[in-house]
């Protein structure tokens, strides 16, 4: 007979209790070790698990976030302080938007994606353009930028443009329901790129395409941050990684990038 806490229980029913235990304890012990490791930013509860495909470095860039993927330091998102940048008039002049339209070749009735739509500027350009029988989904993470999307919409009377809360992992895209996803200034910024790019592609069309434009980090004398750049050899390698090929790259705008990629399976 055993004794536990100076009861006595017969012999067998200790051993069960004994071996019960030990399982639980293994039990514990391999799920802390599968535990996938968090490293920088941690995802929103509604979203997947991320794996630890991110690297935390001490020593980076001090306008970066430590994080670095594929060899690039991401970037801090731009909180919604930064919407009257977005919306400066000189832009108009610094980043052509209508140029950028033009080489998407969009037509009436596509469905686009303006993923990290912040307050618009490309949103409302892109509404016009696939009309009435298309459509925008303006995606973004934080809801100032989509309160003032729905104010701008409201206030226009523009129907086809559709506002949608993404989380840092998933645009929550419909998935083969997009002919287009443009991302202006977005990418560098984006916590999780290889999750999101996952989505992106999952909801791309057959042949469905991916609009970048970024600044560019092969020019030195473009005066914008280093982490806020970014070249064209990094992002087709981040982009190959995900099943994206680059069809098309334009130098036409003063200091950006256009790069095109194509879901291709
Ligand atoms: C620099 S702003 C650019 C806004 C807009 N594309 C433009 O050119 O005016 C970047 C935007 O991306 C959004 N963003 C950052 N990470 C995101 C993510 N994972 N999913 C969706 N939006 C994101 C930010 O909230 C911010 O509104």
């Amino acid at each position: 007979m055993t004794d536990f806490n100076h009861r006595r229980i017969p012999f067998p029913l200790a051993m069960i209790l004994i071996i019960a235990a030990a399982f639980a304890l293994a039990g514990q012990l391999q799920s802390a070790n599968a535990a996938p490791v968090f490293l920088g930013a941690q995802p929103q509860a509604s979203s997947p698990q991320p794996d630890a495909r991110y690297e935390v470095r001490a020593v980076h860039d001090p306008n970066g976030t430590g994080r670095f993927y594929m060899g690039r330091e991401i970037a801090e998102v731009m909180g919604a302080g930064g919407i009257t940048w977005l919306d400066r008039p000189e832009r108009e002049d610094q980043e052509q938007p209508e140029e950028v339209i033009d080489a998407m070749g969009l037509h009436g009735g596509d469905v686009v994606a303006d993923l990290g739509a912040g307050s618009g500027y490309f949103t409302f350009r892109l509404a016009a353009k696939v009309g009435s029988t298309g459509k925008v989904l303006a995606v973004d993470i934080q809801d100032e930028m989509l309160e003032t999307l729905r104010q701008r919409a409201a206030a226009n009377g523009i129907t086809n443009v559709e506002e949608l809360k993404g989380s840092e992992t998933d645009p929550h895209l419909p998935a083969g329901g997009v002919d287009l996803v443009l991302m202006v200034d977005v990418y560098h910024e984006l916590a999780y790129p290889s999750e999101v790019m996952t989505r992106v592609r999952d909801a791309l069309k057959p042949r469905g395409r991916v609009v970048f434009v970024e600044y560019r980090k092969e020019d030195p004398r473009v005066p914008i941050k280093e982490v806020h750049k970014m070249s064209v050899e990094q992002l087709t390698k981040e982009m190959k990684a995900v099943g994206l090929a680059r069809v098309k790259t334009l130098e036409t705008l003063p200091s950006q990038h256009i790069v095109i990629f194509e879901k291709r399976n």
